[in-house]
C-alpha cells in the first residue's frame, strides 16, 4: 500500500521572501483558497511577527480559509510566538511553526549561542508555543550544515516538550540527495521519539537539488514535504511543489507514496501565482513552463500524432492544461464567455464577471480570437487588481526611427481624466515618463519582462515590471493585445500598490 506524504506549501511565506513578491491580505486569502483547492495539507500563512498587515493576512486566511491546517511562522522567543498565536486562534486547525538555528555556524555567528543555551532556547519555545496550540513545528535551521549528534539531541529535546512536527532544513541548499536521504534515515533510526511525530523537509534550489533532495528524503522516511507552487522563494527558491506531487504520482511504481493534491488544479495554481506574485515562469519549467508539453521537432510532432504517449509521459489534462475547440471572439456573447470561464473552473460573482466581460470585449475588438491563456490571463488580472487610484484610460503613442518618441496617456482619478504627454528613449520609456508626470512620482524600473500569452502575431503580450518606488519595489502586471500598452498597464498598477499601501 502506498504510503502519503503530506504537502506543507509555503508559497506564502518562503516564496513570499522573494524581492518585490510582497502580498496585501486580499492576494494572500485569493492564493490561500486556491491552495485549498488544489488540495495542500498545510499553508504557510506568513510571518505574523514580521508586521501587522502579514499578522492580519494570516489571520484572515485562518477564518476564511476551510480544510488545510493554516501555520505561521515564528522565531524561538515568546514575542513571535504570541504574535504567530494572536494570528491563527481563530482558525480550524491552527500550528505554530518555530524555528532556530542548530549549525555551528548560525550557533556562533548568528547567534551568539553555544549548543547548550540554544537547546534550552528551542526546549523553552517549543514548550511555550505547546501551551498555545496543540500542533507545533520545530524546525532546525541550517540541519543539513549541523553536528548530526547535536541535531539528534535538539530533534529528541524538542520532541518531548511537545513538537508534533520536526522539520529539517537545507536551508542553504547545500546538501546531495544521497547524503540527505541517509541524514533522515539515520536521524529516524537515532531518535526513537520521532515515531508517530510527522517528520518533515525543507530544501532550497542553490544547487537546483531541492527536488531531489526532498525526494531521497521521503524514500528514507520523511512524511511531509514543504515546498512552492512555481518553486519561488528565498535565493534560487524552494523545491517546487508541482514537480514533487508530479513525480510521485507518474512514478508511483518506483516511490510506492502518494500525495492528496487534485493535480488537474496544478496549471491554474501556477498561473494565479505567478500573476498575483509577478514572478515569471521560466518557459521550459517542468510541469508549469509554457514549453512543458510543446513539440516542436517534426520527428516528436510526428510521433505525438500517432500515440501520445511517444513523447509525453504526463497528459497535459492531468495538471489542467485543456484544449478547446470553440473559438471565443468580439462576437461572443456572456453566454460563451460563462461557458469557456466555467470549463476552466471560474466561477465569478456578477460585479466579477461583468467586469471581466467588459475587457474581453476590449481586448477581442483587437484579437481575433481569444484563447484560453488568453482569458485566464484577462481574469486573474482582473481579480487580482489592487484597489486603483488611477485608472488606465487611453494611449497614444508617436514613434518612428529618426523621431523622439511621445507618449500621452489619459488616466482616470475619481472620475476625473487626467491627460498629459511625455517623451522618453523609447515607446515604452515615454509612456513610463508619462504615467510618473500624471501620479506625480518618479519610480526607478528594476526589472521588466514581456511575454506573448500565446502563439501568433496578433498574441495577447503580457508585461510584468517591478519598479521601486521610495525606496520599494512594487510589482505590475498588464495584458493587451498592443505590448506597449500592456507595459504602460503593469507600470500603472505598480504604482496602484503604491498608492494601495500608502493609505
Ligand atoms: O529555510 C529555512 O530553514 C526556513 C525555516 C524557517 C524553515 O525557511
Ligand atoms: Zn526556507
Amino acid at each position: 500500500m502506498s504510503r502519503k506524504v503530506s504537502i506543507f506549501d509555503t508559497t506564502l511565506r518562503d516564496g513570499e521572501q522573494v524581492p518585490g513578491a510582497k502580498l496585501n491580505k486580499r492576494q494572500k486569502i485569493e492564493i490561500a483558497q486556491q491552495l485549498a483547492k488544489l488540495g495542500v495539507d498545510v499553508i504557510e500563512g506568513g510571518f505574523p511577527c514580521s508586521s501587522p498587515e502579514d499578522l492580519q493576512a494570516v489571520k484572515a486566511i485562518g477564518e476564511q480559509v476551510k480544510g488545510p491546517i493554516i501555520a505561521g511562522l515564528a522565531r524561538a522567543v515568546q514575542a513571535d510566538i504570541d504574535s504567530a498565536w494572536e494570528a491563527l486562534r481563530g482558525a480550524e486547525r491552527p500550528r505554530i511553526h518555530v524555528f532556530l538555528g542548530s549549525s555551528d555556524i548560525h550557533l556562533q555567528k548568528k547567534l551568539r549561542r553555544d549548543r547548550e543555551s540554544a537547546l534550552e532556547m528551542a526546549v523553552e519555545a517549543v514548550r511555550y508555543a505547546k501551551r498555545l496550540c496543540h500542533d507545533v513545528e520545530y524546525s532546525t535551521e541550517d540541519a543539513s550544515r549541523t553536528d548530526f549528534d547535536y541535531l539528534c539531541r535538539v530533534v529528541e529535546a524538542t520532541v518531548k516538550a511537545g513538537a508534533t512536527v520536526i522539520n529539517i532544513p537545507d536551508t542553504v541548499g547545500y546538501a546531495i540527495p544521497d547524503e540527505f536521504g541517509d541524514l533522515i534515515r539515520r536521524l529516524r533510526e537515532r531518535v526513537p521519539a520521532l515515531d508517530g511525530i510527522t517528520l518533515s523537509v525543507h530544501c532550497h534550489n542553490d544547487l537546483g537539488l531541492a527536488v531531489a533532495n526532498s525526494l531521497a528524503a521521503v524514500k528514507n522516511g520523511a512524511t511531509q514535504v514543504e515546498c512552492t507552487v512555481n518553486g519561488i522563494g528565498e535565493r534560487a527558491g524552494n523545491a517546487s511543489l508541482e514537480e514533487i506531487v508530479m513525480i510521485l504520482r507518474t512514478r508511483a511504481n518506483t516511490f510506492h507514496l502518494h500525495t492528496d493534491i487534485r493535480t488537474e488544479e496544478i496549471y491554474r495554481t501556477s498561473r494565479m501565482v505567478s500573476r498575483i506574485m509577478n514572478i515569471p515562469v521560466q518557459p521550459n519549467k517542468a510541469i508549469v513552463g509554457s514549453n512543458a508539453f510543446a513539440h516542436s521537432s517534426g520527428i516528436h510532432q510526428d510521433g505525438i500524432l500517432k500515440d501520445r504517449a511517444t513523447y509525453e509521459i504526463i497528459k497535459p489534462e492531468d495538471v489542467g492544461i485543456r484544449q478547446h475547440k470553440i473559438v471565443l471572439t468580439a462576437r461572443s456573447g456572456r453566454a460563451a464567455l460563462r461557458h469557456r470561464l466555467n470549463a476552466l473552473g471560474y466561477d465569478l460573482e456578477p460585479e466579477k464577471f461583468e467586469r471581466v466581460y467588459n475587457r474581453f470585449l476590449n481586448v477581442a475588438d483587437r484579437k481575433k480570437e481569444i484563447a484560453s491563456e488568453d482569458l485566464s490571463s484577462i481574469v486573474e488580472i482582473e481579480l487580482t487588481r489592487v484597489p486603483e487610484t488611477y485608472t488606465f484610460h487611453s494611449l497614444q503613442i508617436m514613434s518612428g526611427n529618426t523621431m523622439v518618441p511621445l507618449a500621452s496617456i489619459t488616466l482616470v482619478k475619481d472620475r476625473e481624466k487626467l491627460t498629459d504627454a511625455a517623451t522618453g528613449n523609447g515607446p515604452v520609456d515615454a509612456s513610463f515618463n508619462c504615467i510618473e508626470r500624471i501620479v506625480g512620482r518618479q519610480g526607478i524600473l528594476r526589472d521588466y519582462d514581456l511575454k506573448a500569452v500565446t502563439m501568433g502575431k496578433d498574441a495577447l503580450g503580457e508585461a510584468m515590471v517591478r519598479v521601486d518606488i521610495g525606496g520599494t519595489v512594487y510589482s505590475g502586471i498588464g495584458t493587451s493585445p498592443d505590448v506597449i500598452e500592456a507595459s504602460a498597464r503593469a507600470y500603472l498598477n505598480a504604482f496602484n500598490r503604491f498608492f494601495a499601501n500608502s493609505h
